[in-house]
């Protein structure tokens, strides 16, 4: 197989603004995380000279622009009219920040359209790397990404997701990974955080027993192997498509600050597991439209792994119209068995030691 899996082989979402238009239950986590957000930018330490705040992993950023906006607010009551804030979204090099900049100045809901002394800005660099000179960072937010391994090489024989394997192997290869890459994480952003600055992150997680992804990533990988059976792929192939995401307990998320003092500077202020609520199963409930259903689902799924499937399944296999195939098969398996979308998230906030 193609080395394509090294950091710097690491796919963001699908482009365009699609994942803007189709990122509806990372909206509901992220609604979910609002009051943790408020509270941790009403105590943590301003300091002086200029405000940073950072969003870490922004994708096209319209997720963005309500926990940005409310920081601004609380920020600017503490801190005084005239203090300048600074936001800066970060992302893999390969992101739409395009997508980023433009809902910035024309989304109606960009945190820009009544701020006075905030500037905005975006750095294309992966945050498995230092992002900023040391103590720079007041606040910091990032949703929905660190269920992302940084560099993997684990393919899971059983599953689409690595996180999702049955093989004891595989589980203990992503459990690793997932210790490694949180620890790194930690440690590059304690360096840049400020004392007395916080962080906030939430990402999908599990349970002991269950992730709430079983129904729509088990159709997933259903349609890969109707694919295989028909001959769209091969045994190795089909191995190879495995998405590198891995979904911790809460308990794996504390390993780090269990040693006497926290972690690397950082002490874990609040530590939670939540259940999401499908958003379109209300409607769903009320309609019965199951295609209508079922292509959000898919829409949202791809949104967020339909580039790392392309540059899996690399240039000989015509990636677009693989994917598209795909996606089409999926979008009907789901229309034909609908459930409820409930993953679990994790709510994380540290703060950098005073
Ligand atoms: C599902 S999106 C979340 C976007 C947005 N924060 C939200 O909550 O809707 C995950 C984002 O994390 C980014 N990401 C994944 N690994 C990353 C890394 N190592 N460095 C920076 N960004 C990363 C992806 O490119 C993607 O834009």
């Amino acid at each position: 197989m193609p080395s394509d899996r090294g950091p710097s082989h690491l796919a963001a979402m699908k482009g365009d603004g699609f994942y803007n238009r189709h990122s509806a239950m990372q909206a509901t986590g992220i609604a979910a995380l609002l009051s943790l957000w408020e509270a941790s930018c009403r105590t943590v330490a301003i300091g002086e000279g200029p405000v940073t705040v950072v969003d870490y992993g922004c994708s096209q950023g319209r997720n963005s622009m309500v926990p940005m906006r409310l920081a601004i607010k609380v920020l600017r009551s503490l801190s005084g009219p005239s203090v300048p804030i600074e936001v800066v979204h970060t992302d893999l090099p390969s992101n739409d920040f395009s997508a980023l900049f433009e809902a910035l100045a024309s989304d109606p809901n960009s945190y820009m359209n009544e701020a006075s002394d905030v500037f905005p800005s975006a750095i294309g660099r992966s945050y498995f790397e230092p992002l900023f000179p040391p103590q720079r960072v007041t606040l910091a937010w990032t949703t929905w990404a660190l269920q992302w391994m940084s560099d993997s090489t684990i393919e899971a024989p059983d599953h689409i997701l690595a996180g999702m394997s049955a093989e004891p192997a595989v589980i203990s290869a992503v459990t690793q990974q997932q210790a490694r890459d949180l620890e790194r994480f930690l440690t590059l952003r304690s360096r840049e955080m400020r004392p007395g600055a916080k962080l906030l992150a939430g990402f999908t997680a599990r349970t002991a027993d269950v992730t709430g992804w079983e129904w729509l990533l088990g159709e997933l990988w259903l349609t890969l192997c109707d694919m295989k059976t028909e001959g769209w792929l091969s045994e190795p192939e089909r191995k190879h498509l495995t998405i590198p995401i891995g979904l911790r307990t809460l308990a794996e998320i504390e390993q780090p600050f269990m040693q006497a003092g926290g972690f690397a500077d950082l002490a874990l202020d609040h530590l939670e597991l939540f259940k999401l609520t499908d958003p379109f199963w209300e409607q769903f409930e009320r309609t019965g439209d199951a295609s209508a259903f079922a292509k959000h689902h898919a829409d949202m799924t791809q949104a967020w792994c339909a580039p790392t499937i392309a540059r899996l399944i690399g240039p000989s296999r015509e990636p677009n119209a693989f994917v598209n195939e795909m996606f089409a098969r999926f979008e009907h398996r789901l229309s034909q068995r609908p459930r409820p979308h409930e993953p679990y998230m994790a709510a994380v906030v540290v703060s950098k030691r005073a």
